[in-house]
């Protein structure tokens, strides 16, 4: 098999499984509970948070564990939203966010809130200009992701958290979900208030991640109940889930730029054999993150390419599960200018650092064949 959908999700690492049943067999007491065997729990909770804390640069009390990117973009955009309300209704975000995070958005403009969605250029990237010009004196949160999911787009960050700054009613919240280990952001250089990560994406389990919060920020939570995870998520915390989680942590930030490097060689490689190919577009930025690559087949029904590329199991990915009548179009790439027949054809290769160049050469060969296969198929 060669997996190439890691922005979809990662299989988890061996020793990361290993975690988690040891966790779940021997610490299954509840860390709220009094006795003895409770309080073991809970010192190995405070541990694991701990650990978590450290990789991230940040205090223990500013990690909130969750069930990963969906919830901790939701709990960040609705709970900050509803708690400061009396401030100003008035919320900025991107046209090329993760549903998760759109969605969260129409939920609040459906509530009273004002939302501006702001363009990005055609390859996808937010002007630090048009947030400035956005602000207004009612802002009170702006939301933009660290890189995107379909195209790898890396935003900046650290100039539009230093915008944000400068308006001290609004908070910055990053969806960091396919950023984390593939590009270095932080919660105190880059003024972020709030950053979403996700555990199955970096080889963890799925049901895992954090949102990770600066102290001061008071949200209105998600969930209401025994007050755990300090008032702001409540409910019987996932030991195992998050001592694997931070055991994924450990693997993705060991050896780090080795890892890195060898991503972006992938990339390199894989970028140069696609342009290559007669009737390939990529619609990916040259400067994009290290793990996607994204590009076209004008005239190919990308659920057509994916099918063929599967029964040689190989697997890839695309935006659109359409009808043939009626083609999904990807919202990102439309929100780039791109023309419909690319936008209508995406198909997406999402690479993790277990990934090697002969997979790679492998699939490149793939997909030749089952361009040619179709070609002969469709009778042209
Ligand atoms: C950018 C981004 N944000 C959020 C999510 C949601 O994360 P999860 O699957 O952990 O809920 C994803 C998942 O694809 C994503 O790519």
């Amino acid at each position: 098999m060669i997996y190439l959908d890691n922005s979809a999700t990662t299989q988890p690492h061996p020793e990361v499984l290993e975690s988690y049943k040891k966790v779940a067999d021997k610490f299954f007491a509840n860390p709220s509970s009094v006795h003895r065997f409770g309080s073991e729990v809970e010192r190995l909770l405070q541990q694991t948070r701990n650990q978590a804390a450290e990789w991230f640069g940040v205090q223990p009390k500013e990690v909130i564990f969750t069930s990963g990117g969906t919830e901790g973009n939701n709990m960040a955009i609705k709970g900050i939203a509803l708690m400061h309300q009396s401030r100003g209704k008035h919320l900025i975000t991107s046209q090329v966010e993760h549903p998760s995070v759109i969605e969260a958005f129409r939920a609040m403009e459906s509530l009273g809130f004002d939302v501006t969605y702001l363009p990005v250029d055609s390859e996808g990237k937010v002007n630090p200009q048009d947030v400035s010009e956005a602000m207004r004196e009612d802002t009170i949160l702006v939301s933009i992701m660290s890189v995107n999911n379909e195209l790898g787009t890396i935003q900046p960050i650290q100039e539009i958290g230093g915008i944000v700054n400068e308006y001290p009613k609004a908070f910055f919240h990053v969806d960091h979900v396919q950023g984390l280990g593939k590009i270095d952001v932080s919660l105190n250089k880059d003024h972020i208030d709030l950053c979403t990560v996700s555990g199955h994406k970096v080889h963890g389990l799925k049901g895992t991640g954090a949102l990770l919060m600066k102290q001061e920020v008071l949200l209105f939570p998600l969930l209401h109940g025994g007050g755990q995870e300090q008032e702001k998520r409540a409910g019987t915390e996932n030991l195992p889930g998050s001592v694997a989680f931070v055991k994924a942590l450990r693997f993705l930030f060991e050896d780090q730029e080795k890892k890195r490097n060898h991503l972006n060689q992938l990339r390199e490689s894989l970028w140069n054999e696609l342009q290559e190919i007669e009737g390939v577009f990529i619609n990916s930025p040259k400067n994009g993150a290290p793990h996607i690559l994204n590009f076209s087949v004008p005239g190919f029904k990308p659920e057509v390419l994916i099918h063929t590329l599967s029964e040689r199991d190989i697997y890839i990915s695309t935006k659109s599960a359409c009808s043939s009548k009626q083609p999904d179009v990807s919202a990102v790439l439309k929100a780039c200018n791109v023309d419909r027949e690319r936008t209508t054809s995406a198909l997406r290769v999402s690479m993790s650092y277990t990934n090697t160049e002969e997979e790679l050469m492998t699939f490149v060969q793939a997909l030749k064949a089952s361009i040619e296969q179709l070609q002969v198929t469709m009778g042209r």
